[in-house]
């Protein structure tokens, strides 16, 4: 079993991942610590984000081990993740290892920007996972004020457009929903909710396929 979660930042997606992988004992791959991940090297190596040669260099050198022990979640490598994540190149190096997470038995969970779309097509069942800007600009302002003080509302918004516009714009694997996917808006749900929901829904697909 595939199920691809795919969705802006700070929509829900990471959350709702995480407990169906645990309710349905399904390994779990938040494949945006992969682009995090690059962006984190690169930082850290003195090379500009947009510079795609040293960024498709990272990407094909990328040991998964970094996931752990890097700092990933800072707005810096946010923002870097997101421009590194338009080469091609980049895209095309970290394909594989999402492709061999999936099949691994008994199957993943995986969440991201195009995996409903590029990575899993044949996913068992896709979910768009969504949320006003102002909602996710506010859980996004809140996870980041417990260790930045220094942190608005305000940028934090005009941040998570930016974003937005340019993982929707991008030529490679834009953010969009699959044509089949199940589009859940969070603002008004509890995680609970979003969680009830999803469950029904992929409880019915299964039900259907035996
Ligand atoms: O946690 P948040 O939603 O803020 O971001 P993330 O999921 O960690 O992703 C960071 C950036 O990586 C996104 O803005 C995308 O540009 C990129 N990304 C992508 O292009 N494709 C994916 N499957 C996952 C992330």
């Amino acid at each position: 079993m595939i199920i691809a979660i795919d969705g802006p930042a700070a929509s829900g997606k990471g959350t709702l991942s995480r407990r169906l992988a645990s309710f349905y004992g399904l390994r779990h791959l938040d494949t945006g610590t992969l682009y995090r991940g690059v962006a984190w090297i690169m930082l850290r190596d003195g090379f500009e984000p947009r510079d795609e040669a040293a960024a498709v260099k990272v990407a094909r050198a990328f040991d998964p081990e970094i996931l752990g022990s890097a700092d990933l979640r800072t707005p810096a490598v946010g923002r870097s993740a997101s421009l590194v994540a338009v080469h091609e190149g980049v895209r095309k190096a970290l394909f594989d290892f999402q492709r061999s997470f999936g099949l691994q038995k008994p199957g993943a969970v995986l969440d991201g920007r195009d995996i409903g779309t590029v990575i899993f097509p044949d996913a068992t069942v896709k979910f768009f996972i969504t949320a006003s800007p102002e909602e996710r600009a506010q859980r996004r302002y809140l996870e980041l004020r417990a260790s930045d003080e220094g942190v608005t509302y305000e940028g934090t918004l005009a941040e998570l457009k930016r974003r937005d516009e340019r993982d929707q714009s991008r030529e490679e694997a834009p953010l969009k929903p699959a044509a089949e996917a199940e589009i859940i808006d969070t603002s008004k749900l509890t995680p609970d909710e979003v969680m009830a929901r999803a469950v029904r829904i992929i409880d019915n697909v299964v039900r259907g396929r035996t």
